[in-house]
């Protein structure tokens, strides 16, 4: 057993059965082993899975326009801008956004703050190198409650910001939240929650009862086949609920790998969207390689837009990653903005919003105050 495992088994077997969502957590974000502080290349070439952030710069271009176009808008409610990112990584994304924002908007970029949601101190590193050129702009927090009782990681004076105006956004960070994974017992006609055993030097699956199911959908209950499979994200919602909290004036954003409620838990897809990544490959043994491989599921589209709302927030977009892009490069054209095409924009485009690449299966989520 590696470091992490061995961490993990202690905790296993001194609780007898872990939940999946605390496995998650600590094979993810175990703050010295977890498989996000080790692995800085990764999304990419040389890991275990693409983004669209590492397609190329363009993605970075699209967005930093569309966000220009929605503090344009916020002009007058405010002297400052501020774009707020969470899951940053190692900053690639930012780096994108603030190239465009200089070169093109500039009198924008003077104006903004460009504020990171990042707990962990390593990859606040990782991202403080990629955004050096940028530091008078950027600053940091660890959390999102943090925001509003700063303890900034930066030389920059820390002002009072109770609440916020401008754009929270991020891009697969929800799908890489802990999940609790649930499982239909058709002949007692009960969920029972899968967790996580030790058995020798391996995990191995164990049933947790469920009498107090996080899931009531009776209509679907009479179809579903024994060992039907979902995942519920109580920290995705939570985050989106917090986040929608602190949220003055503006937008929240967020995208990802996803589907509706409808889509999720629909007799169709009876093994759950959890999967396991290694060196590109999707697998379903998620609970090997612990802290080597990624471990994400689809985003619940239709509980966050509902948490938003509980948060006083309205939904102004729900669409594919196709769709938004498209849209974007269509008034980035009439615009003029993005200057002529290099073949290498025009392929990046392409991988972003062909259906069969990263268009279709990412979406979308746009709410406002
Ligand atoms: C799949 S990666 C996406 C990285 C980057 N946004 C991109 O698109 O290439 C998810 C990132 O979210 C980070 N993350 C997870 N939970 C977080 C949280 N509560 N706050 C901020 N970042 C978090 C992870 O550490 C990881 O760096």
């Amino acid at each position: 057993m590696n470091p992490l495992s061995e961490i993990i088994r202690r905790e296993t077997v001194q609780h007898g059965v872990l939940s999946f969502a605390r496995f998650m957590e600590l094979a993810l974000y175990c703050p010295v082993h977890g498989y996000y502080e080790t692995k800085k290349d990764n999304p990419g070439r040389h890991g275990d899975f693409y983004t669209s952030v590492g397609v190329g710069e363009l993605f970075g271009q699209l967005l930093a326009f569309q966000f220009a176009e929605w503090l344009g808008e916020m002009r007058n409610a405010e002297c400052g801008v501020r774009i707020v990112e969470a899951g940053a990584h190692d900053g690639r994304l930012a780096k994108d956004i603030l190239a465009w924002l200089l070169s093109n908007r500039p009198e924008l970029f003077d104006r903004l703050d460009y504020w990171l949601i990042e707990p962990s101190a390593r990859r606040q590193e990782w991202q403080g190198e990629t955004l050096r050129e940028f530091a008078p702009r950027v600053r940091w927090f660890d959390s999102l409650q943090s925001i509003s009782s700063p303890n900034p990681k930066s030389s920059r004076p820390a002002g009072r910001n109770p609440e916020l105006s401008g754009i929270i956004f991020s891009n697969e960070l929800l799908d890489a939240m802990p999940v609790h994974r649930f499982g239909w017992d058709a002949a007692k006609k009960t969920w029972f929650e899968w967790g996580v055993a030790v058995d020798g030097e391996k995990f191995v699956w164990a049933k947790i009862p469920s009498p107090q199911s996080a899931i009531r959908n009776p209509q679907l209950e009479a179809v579903l086949p024994d060992g039907y499979t979902i995942e519920i994200c109580p920290a995705a919602e939570s985050w989106w609920r917090e986040a929608a909290g602190i949220l003055k004036h503006g937008k929240l954003m967020t995208i990802d790998y996803g589907l509706t409620a409808d889509e999720l838990f629909s007799p169709s897809c009876p093994r759950g969207t959890l999967r396991a990544y290694f060196r590109h490959h999707a697998s379903d043994d998620l609970l090997a390689n612990v802290g080597e491989q990624d471990l994400t599921a689809h985003v619940n589209f239709s509980a966050l837009q509902a948490a938003g709302k509980s948060a006083g927030l309205r939904t102004e977009m729900f669409s594919t990653q196709s769709q938004f892009l498209t849209r974007i490069l269509e008034k980035a054209s009439k615009a003029n903005s993005l200057g002529k095409w290099t073949p290498a924009q025009a392929r990046q485009f392409q991988t972003l919003t062909h259906p069969e690449h990263l268009g279709r299966a990412f979406r979308v989520l746009v709410q406002s105050r």
